[in-house]
């Protein structure tokens, strides 16, 4: 894929994307001529002032890069909920901390319907990296929930104690990737340079001893081929880190992704790494700096295996579909039906198939369930894949 397939980008994004693309040129010579891809997508993305996530361009939703569960329909929010409703009771009192907010609607939604089902928590915390995000999110939850508003708080860092629901929707797989490049008989590192002004690709031995590991178990998986993959270092830290701050209760993990030997099977030969611009999707994360989204399926096993080293317990592994059928999507969305007009109706409901069905976001999309120090979950019983982990 080269830049003129894509949709020119206006003067003044192609200026700022420009601007981004210095800073990381700079870096890279400041790094000795070579920055891994997991340092590059980090700053794509998160560059303070300049990244995808962390300035103004409108990334999600109708008009955006792309939608995500939240906004393609309330049910999805809404029969999260009810999981969400399922673990706050077994808690005396609780807060939820939402990582990586987006817009906000999942905020809305969940908060909405848990004062329906009289199962509000104390306080609903978000912790978003965007500046740009926030100030979005502060700004839908003040229009659309002025009664709730005063429950719902921004924090910088995940807090020391934590005790509640813990929801990331669509988070891990925004994380920084390394890429691993694989011949029938060797393993690098595939990294970013800097050719004629532009970024090149450029390999290098695999130095870090994780990602020695991990190319082990890879190839373990994939036999003697030329592969290229992703790997999520980032995710599986992360992940420790809520771990250990967690004192008692449940998260909830939603992304599209694959357990490890799904994910790594011998004919995905070409990974899973896609670029979104203007609904677009592309293979190619070395263009518009700043302007496009970067990001990869998630290999739930690896955050499975991280969540219990750090002693939480793995509850569940859900297909999408499966999971919202057990929170009540079918009931939630007949007392929609009854709320709505005609017309309406018909959007929900295709929206609806959009959640469920197999070829969309239904099987695609999974739900990992963690906890510490809780008891069952009655309604992750049916459907629950976790021998698949
Ligand atoms: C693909 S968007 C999903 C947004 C939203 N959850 C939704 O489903 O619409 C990824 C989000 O994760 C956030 N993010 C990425 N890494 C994060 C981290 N380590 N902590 C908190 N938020 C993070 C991004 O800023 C962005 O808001």
């Amino acid at each position: 894929m080269d830049k003129s397939t894509l949709a020119a980008a206006d003067p003044a994004a192609q200026q700022h994307s420009d601007k981004l693309k210095q800073l990381i040129t700079e870096l890279i010579s400041e790094q000795g001529g070579w920055l891994s891809f997991a340092d590059f997508m980090q700053r794509c993305l998160y560059q303070p002032g300049l990244g995808y996530y962390s300035a103004g361009s409108h990334k999600l939703g109708q008009g955006g890069d792309f939608t995500t569960a939240p906004e393609t329909s309330s049910l999805f929010g809404q029969a999260l909920a009810t999981h969400i409703a399922d673990a706050g009771k077994q808690l005396e009192d609780f807060d939820v901390l939402e990582f990586g907010a987006g817009s906000g609607r999942l905020a809305v939604t969940v908060l909405e319907q848990l004062s329906r089902i009289d199962c509000l928590p104390r306080r609903y915390l978000i912790l978003e990296t965007s500046a740009d995000l926030q100030q979005r999110q502060q700004q839908l939850i003040a229009e659309s929930l002025p009664s709730l508003s005063s429950r719902v708080a921004w924090l910088s860092a995940i807090p020391e104690r934590f005790t509640g629901v813990i929801l990331a929707n669509e988070v891990a797989d925004a994380m920084p990737l390394h890429l691993l490049t694989f011949t029938e008989n060797d393993v690098s590192e595939q990294g970013v340079s800097v050719d004629n002004d532009q970024f090149v690709w450029q390999k290098r031995p695999l130095q870090n001893s994780r990602l020695q590991n991990k190319a082990r178990q890879i190839r373990a998986c994939i036999g003697e081929q030329p592969y290229q993959t992703e790997v999520n270092l980032a995710a599986e830290d992360w992940l420790t880190t809520v771990a250990d701050k967690l004192q008692q209760g449940a998260v909830f993990i939603v992304d599209y992704g694959y357990a490890f030997e799904e994910y790594y099977r011998p004919d995905r030969s070409l990974g899973t790494l896609r670029c979104y611009y203007r609904q677009q999707a592309h293979d190619n994360p070395l263009l518009l700096p700043g302007l496009q989204d970067i990001t990869a399926h998630v290999d739930f096993s690896s955050l499975a295996h991280s969540a219990h080293a750090a002693g939480l317990d793995v509850d569940g592994f859900h297909e999408q579909a499966d999971f919202l059928l057990a929170g009540d999507i079918t009931q939630l969305s007949a007392e929609l039906e009854q709320q709505s007009k005609t017309l309406d109706w018909l959007k929900h409901s295709s929206n609806l198939k959009q959640l469920l069905l197999p070829g969309a976001m239904g099987h695609q999309f999974k739900i990992l369930t963690l906890s510490r120090d809780m008891g069952v979950f009655p309604r992750l019983q049916a459907a629950d894949r976790r021998y698949q982990l």
